[in-house]
């Protein structure tokens, strides 16, 4: 997938296809821009999300195979290329966001390297997201499923109103319900909605369905939370980005949530995001000395249970629901 990532932005389709007699308007490659986007690719990555919803594409065949055993389709079992466009895209959208991602938070690394932003400045990062996302759009509609199109694009609108919600200033009554409302659109969504992009490709029935979209939002709100935990408990070299920068960004988090509850004086720092000289060390300080890492760990291992349960549900062949079920678990231990 990799490979392919980088062959997408090598060799491209509408360069491919014009000729010496076609309009010169359109013959005009943009070297540079592709060598960018290409390098970002290049680094790698986990390629989490597209594991996640390729495993998913491999369960649903099986269960929908074994519904229809009286005439099986041998074929079907394996990813389909259909399914497999799914978590190129997914992993398109997912780099699209991070680069825009990292134009709002100011970010200097990301993956242990320079941002686009810091190597190139912000119009060439916000350029370049638009045209990986542009070129997502293209492999999208390339699948020819305008339902599978209308439940990707609900991903790239989550992710535009989760960053949105995390701009807007915090509401006391309803901090836990506003912070989860933005983990399920920032990250949750593209899990989810991959997932549920796969099963509808596998031509799921609905139970299924809801099975992949909720084993992907289980499974995406417990890697946010944990996320959100290791900006406070994890080294920078192990994540290779910034770490305590959420405080810095005026963001408050799972794990500062629960520590004010203990510590109220956090409210305070928190309706004014931080913004005063020493705040951010502060509540830094306050939270590794609350129980609220713990309760943050508590609140993701709800999730990744349930994410657990469900992928039982799902047939094993060969191991592939036990890697759905030790994603679910492992989400926990990881430190980076
Ligand atoms: C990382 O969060 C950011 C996201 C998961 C989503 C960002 C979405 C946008 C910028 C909207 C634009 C979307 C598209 C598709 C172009 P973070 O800052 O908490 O994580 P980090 O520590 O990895 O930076
Ligand atoms: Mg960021
Ligand atoms: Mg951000």
């Amino acid at each position: 997938l990799q490979t392919d990532l980088i062959t997408e932005f090598s060799t491209h389709p509408v360069r491919n296809i014009v000729n010496e007699d076609s309009d010169p308007l359109q013959q005009q490659p943009v070297v540079e821009f592709d060598q960018i986007a290409r390098a970002y690719f290049e680094r790698g990555g986990k390629m989490f999300r597209p594991m996640v919803a390729l495993l998913m594409a491999s369960a649903c065949n099986e269960a929908v195979a074994q519904t229809n055993k009286f005439s099986p389709k041998l074929e079907s079992l394996e990813i389909t290329e259909s399914q497999y466009k799914i978590g190129k895209i997914a992993e398109m959208i997912h780099t699209a966001s991070l680069i825009h991602d990292d134009v709002i938070d100011e970010a200097e690394t990301r993956r242990g390297r320079a941002t686009i932003n810091s190597a190139y400045g912000n119009k060439t990062a916000v350029l370049v997201g638009d045209y990986i996302l542009a070129r997502a759009t293209q492999v999208l509609c390339s699948i020819g499923r305008p339902n599978v199109i209308s439940i990707m694009a609900s991903i790239i609108e989550d992710l535009v109103l989760g960053e949105f919600l995390q701009m807007q200033l915090i509401n006391r009554e309803k901090l836990m319900d506003d912070y989860l409302r933005r983990v399920y659109k920032k990250t949750a969504s593209l899990f989810a909605n991959s997932c549920k992009s796969v099963a509808v490709l596998a031509e799921a029935d609905k139970p299924l369905e809801n099975v992949a979209f909720e084993y992907g939002k289980n499974i995406g709100m417990a890697f946010q939370i944990i996320d959100d935990l290791l900006d406070f408990v994890a080294s920078q070299e192990d994540l290779g980005k910034p770490t305590s920068n959420d405080l810095k960004l005026g963001l408050s988090t799972c794990p500062l949530i629960y520590a004010a509850e203990q510590y109220p004086e956090l409210y305070v720092l928190m309706s004014r995001k931080f913004s005063e000289e020493g705040d951010s060390e502060k509540a830094h300080e306050m939270v590794i000395n609350s129980s609220g890492p713990e309760k943050a760990r508590q609140l993701a291992r709800f999730y990744s249970t349930e994410a657990a349960r469900l992928a039982a549900t799902l047939p094993n062949s060969n191991g592939v629901t036990d890697s759905l079920l030790e994603i679910a678990l492992t989400q926990l231990d990881r430190s980076s």
